[in-house]
Order: C-alpha cells, then sequence, then structure tokens
C-alpha cells in the first residue's frame, strides 16, 4: 500500500484526537478538569482503550456547521477494561460544540449500548456536555430519547454508571437519572432541568449554580448524587472500585476476590459495642468496618439520608450489600428518604446477584405531620416492596432495637430473609417499652398512688419480658442468637451455604413498586 495512504489515516486519527483543537483543551484544563480522553485514560487499564467510531462526524448543514465538522462529534467511545474486566465507555469532549448532543453523537453511545448489551458488560457514560446540539434541533431531541429508551431497556441487565463531569442540564440529565450510580466532582459538575437564569425568572430565587445542582447539593439534598467527588480523579477512581463489587451483568455472579483475611477472625471490640443504656447511640459503621474483609466498606450515598447506611464490601472473598439502620443518626428511624436510599440499593443488588446483608436498629418509622402528608407511607412500602421482592441470598443480623413494622421491614424471615441472627442485646418488639407500657397499661398507671414509680415498674415487666430476642428464637423468627464476637464466621459461613440459592418470584410483566 502507498505511504500516503497510511499517512492520511494517521493523520486522520491525529486530528480526532485533538478533538475541538489545543486551544480548547487548554481552556478545559483552565478549568481545571481534564479531557475527555484523558478521563479514559485514567478510568481504564493502561493501553486497555480500543476506540469506536473515531471517524464520525455530524451530517448537519443549517447554522454553519457544515464548515465545522470535528472528527469524533463530541464523544470518544469504544472499550475498554478496568482490573481485567471489559467496561463499554463513552466520553464527551466538550471541546466539539461543548459536548453538545448531535444525530451522530447520540448514535455513537447507542452503538456501544448496543454492544454492551449484546456482550453483557457494564456502561460507564462520563458526561460533559452543553446538552442537545442546539443547530440540529429536534433530531438532537430524538438522540436523546433513544439513549432514554437503551438506558430503560439495560436497566437491571448491565450495570450502568454515569458520572456528571461538567454541565448536564435539562433533559439531558435523565439519561444518568435512569442509570445505576451518579458521581459528580465538586465545584465543576452541576445537574438541573432548568439553570439558574431560568430559575430566577420563573420563581424569582437566586441560586448559584452550584447550590442549585452541585455535586453538594444533589449527594446531600436530592440524593440524586451516589457520590460527591473531591476532584475528577478521585470520580474515576470511585467508578473502578465501584466496578471492582458488581458482576458484568444480571447473569454473571459478582466478583470473588479471594481475601487473606481470616473468615474465623473474631472481633472482641463487638462484645460491647452496644451501649447498656438503649436510648445510647453508637455508629454502625464500626460494626459493619470490623466484620467485613480487610474492614474495608465502599460506603454508596454517604452524605444522603445518614439515618441508613448502604454500601459494598466483602465477606470471605463474596461481595455484598451492606444495608444498615444508623443508629447514630435520628436513631436509626426510617423515614421518606432513608427508605427511597435503601430500597433504590437492594434493587440494585437484588438485579445483579449481590448477596443482602441487613444490620438492624430501628426504632420504627418517624411519626409527624411532614411524614405523613409527604407520603411515608408509600415510600416506606418501596423498602418494604424491594426487600419483599428481592431473590438473592438475604442474611440479617439484629444488633439492637427492632420495633414495629420496621422490624417486618428489614428483611425480616416473614419477607425470606433466609438466615436470621439477633444479638443477645436485641429488642424486637411492637414498640419501645415505654411507648408499649403507656397504651397498655394507662388505666392502672393513672389510678396509681406513685405514677411515676408504676410507669417504672411496668417498663420494666415489659422489657425484661419482651425487650429480648428469646420470644423471636423460640418462634424461629430469628435462627439463632448469637454473640457479636462471632458475627464475621456466622456471617461468611451462612454466605457459602446460600451460594447455590435459587428463589424465583411469580412470572410477570412486572411488578408494581409503589412510585
Ligand atoms: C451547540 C454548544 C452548546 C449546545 C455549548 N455549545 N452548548 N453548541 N449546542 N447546546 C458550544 C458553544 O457555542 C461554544 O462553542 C462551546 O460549546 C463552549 O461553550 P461556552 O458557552 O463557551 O462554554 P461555557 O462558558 O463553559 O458554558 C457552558 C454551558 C453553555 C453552560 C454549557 O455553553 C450553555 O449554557 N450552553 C447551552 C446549554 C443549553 O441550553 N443547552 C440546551 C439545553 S436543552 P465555541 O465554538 O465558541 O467553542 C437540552 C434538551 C435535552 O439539552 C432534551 C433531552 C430530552
Amino acid at each position: 500500500m502507498a505511504n500516503d495512504k497510511i499517512d492520511q489515516l494517521r493523520k486522520l486519527k491525529e486530528k480526532a484526537k485533538l478533538g475541538g483543537g489545543e486551544k480548547r483543551i487548554q481552556a478545559q484544563h483552565e478549568k481545571g478538569k481534564l479531557s475527555a480522553r484523558e478521563r479514559l485514560d485514567i478510568l481504564l487499564d493502561e493501553g486497555s482503550f480500543e476506540e469506536i467510531d473515531m471517524l464520525v462526524r455530524h451530517r448537519s448543514h443549517d447554522f454553519g456547521l457544515e464548515k465545522q465538522r470535528y472528527l469524533g462529534d463530541g464523544v470518544v467511545t469504544g472499550h475498554g477494561t478496568i482490573e481485567g474486566r471489559k467496561v463499554f465507555v463513552y466520553s464527551q469532549d466538550f471541546t466539539v460544540f461543548g459536548g453538545s448532543l448531535s444525530e451522530a453523537h447520540a448514535e455513537k453511545i447507542c452503538k456501544i449500548m448496543d454492544m454492551a448489551m449484546k456482550v453483557g458488560a457494564p456502561v460507564i457514560g462520563l458526561n460533559d456536555s452543553g446538552g442537545a446540539r442546539i443547530q440540529e434541533g429536534v433530531v438532537s431531541l430524538g438522540g436523546y430519547a433513544d439513549i432514554f429508551l437503551k438506558n430503560t431497556l439495560a436497566s437491571g441487565v448491565i450495570p450502568q454508571i454515569s458520572a456528571v463531569m461538567g454541565p448536564c442540564a435539562g433533559g439531558a440529565v435523565y439519561s444518568p437519572a435512569i442509570t445505576d450510580f451518579i458521581l459528580m466532582v465538586k465545584n465543576s459538575s452541576h445537574m438541573f432541568v432548568t439553570g439558574p437564569n431560568v430559575v430566577k425568572t420563573v420563581t424569582h430565587e437566586n441560586v448559584s449554580f452550584e447550590d442549585l445542582g452541585g455535586a453538594l447539593t444533589h449527594a446531600t439534598k436530592s440524593g440524586v448524587a451516589h457520590f460527591a467527588c473531591e476532584n475528577e480523579i478521585e470520580c474515576l477512581q470511585n467508578i473502578r472500585k465501584l466496578i471492582s463489587y458488581i458482576p458484568s451483568n444480571n447473569l454473571d455472579d459478582p466478583p470473588f476476590i479471594e481475601t487473606d483475611d481470616d473468615p474465623n477472625r473474631m472481633e472482641q471490640n463487638l462484645q460491647s459495642i452496644i451501649p447498656d443504656n438503649p436510648n445510647k447511640p453508637y455508629d454502625i459503621k464500626d460494626i459493619i468496618t470490623a466484620i467485613l474483609d480487610n474492614k474495608e466498606f465502599f460506603e454508596v450515598h454517604e452524605l444522603y439520608a445518614p439515618n441508613i447506611v448502604v454500601g459494598f464490601g466483602r465477606l470471605g472473598g463474596r461481595p455484598a450489600g451492606i444495608v444498615a439502620n444508623q443508629p447514630a443518626v435520628l436513631a436509626g428511624v426510617l423515614d421518606i428518604d432513608s427508605s427511597i436510599k435503601g430500597a433504590r440499593f437492594v434493587r440494585f443488588c437484588d438485579a445483579f446477584n449481590i448477596p443482602l446483608v441487613v444490620f438492624e436498629d430501628v426504632p420504627g418509622f418517624l411519626p409527624g405531620t411532614d411524614q405523613e402528608w409527604r407520603g411515608i407511607i408509600k415510600h416506606g412500602a418501596k423498602l418494604l416492596y424491594a426487600f419483599c421482592e428481592a431473590t438473592v441470598p438475604k442474611i440479617t443480623v439484629i444488633t439492637r432495637k427492632a420495633y414495629g413494622g420496621a422490624y417486618d421491614v428489614m428483611n425480616s424471615k416473614h419477607i425470606r430473609g433466609d438466615i436470621n441472627y439477633a444479638w443477645p442485646s436485641a429488642e424486637i418488639a411492637v414498640m419501645g417499652p415505654k411507648g408499649a407500657v403507656e397504651v397498655i397499661f394507662r388505666k392502672q398507671i393513672e389510678q396509681a398512688e406513685d405514677k411515676e414509680k408504676a410507669l417504672e415498674q411496668k417498663v420494666s415487666e415489659f422489657r425484661q419480658k419482651f425487650a429480648n430476642p428469646y420470644i423471636a428464637a423460640e418462634r424461629g423468627y430469628v435462627d439463632d442468637v448469637i454473640e457479636p464476637v462471632e458475627t464475621r464466621p456466622r456471617l461468611i459461613r451462612a454466605l457459602n451455604m446460600l451460594d447455590t440459592k435459587v428463589d424465583r418470584n411469580p412470572k410477570k410483566k412486572h411488578g408494581n413498586i409503589p412510585l
């Protein structure tokens, strides 16, 4: 072949790699942002990226676009590996028309999503875009809709992860929103349906980009983002970490990693971790980390609804999805936000064959008009529904309170918990001793000479009779009462036993989870 043909190809590819040109790449760097390709270099194993559609250009002839036909059209797509495992990626290139989405740009994303579905591998999207390519009008909107549909059809089949690393506005937010996890970068990424200017016109509110739709806003207030990262590198490393816990598709097992951490390790500290006073808080994360392999817990949604804790860890090498009430925040009560957070995580784990390990210390659902009027009934039902429908191995450890409806909800035996343990400190009852006594002994207490003493006595009687795990154990509602110190070995043995578990729900088009 003539050398000039090879030269032509090389030149084209060199040009494609520059996207919108060196100046714009420099402008990107000046904003503290990496280029689309630099991000992929950090995300993927070195040298593993195989690019697809590098030479694609848009086909638009309006508004002078025919003179600006950048190779790649504002998105770098392809596949590579993370710790040797195949992933598909798209990385929007802000240097080309602000990373805006054209027909061709959308087609590139759709192409790799289709391939990912065929071969059963996760899709990771790095979003940095001014939204619909304005010059292409409705064709661009169509491109978004094509992606939304593919996101939806891929949901529960292959994991989908979205990093928002720049602007993501208008309808464009709905692709990340449908995916399984959203990571944002503090101070440089924004997600909103309408930006601060429109907000000012419509609601007369003055709000900054960061306050309206920055990483912290979405990680704390709205719950839209699962991770608020300090910088782009942390964001990309978090994606690698996330991938390490999850399988490539819904037919695969999650990745087992051999561990040096002794499966029979007894953690002595756990014996005394529950305070004597049942109203005193403790940090459930101390228990979670003590038990997991190498004491490593990868928390998801850390800043949102911290009265429930969710995240990944390993037990004897096997990944597990941890769901835990957090007595250190609002006494671990279940409210609207924590129910939604928990439910979404449970459903992710169930969709992707990740066993669930639940730590329970819950005084019930949060009372009050605010919660009732905003629908704690339907939102709490989400968590209940999610645990009920989950067919993955499900294990519960009741560390202290398991009161009322929350006892049922938190993966009780009755809703197909496979192995349910309680610590001797467990209190399994319809409600806390004081509340219970005030209902059932109201008259006696009112008639007593010393009301306070009578109340105290009844509370103590009730506590002795009901605030323990033994009535539940008598009925087999818990499979065993275990010493805290033996929790890690018992959990690992339970997970090993459940490794071959098969359970199915009735055949249906889909259930109707209370949304
Ligand atoms: C075409 C766009 C573009 C867009 C940016 N550019 N957004 N080109 N379509 N949507 C181009 C700019 O013309 C500019 O080109 C380059 O990208 C960089 O943009 P700047 O404005 O210079 O950058 P910056 O100051 O950082 O501002 C970034 C921005 C702003 C906040 C994203 O560009 C912006 O507001 N863009 C419009 C956003 C928008 O309204 N999009 C439509 C939303 S509706 P040059 O050649 O000068 O480098 C939507 C609907 C989706 O997306 C619906 C799905 C159902």
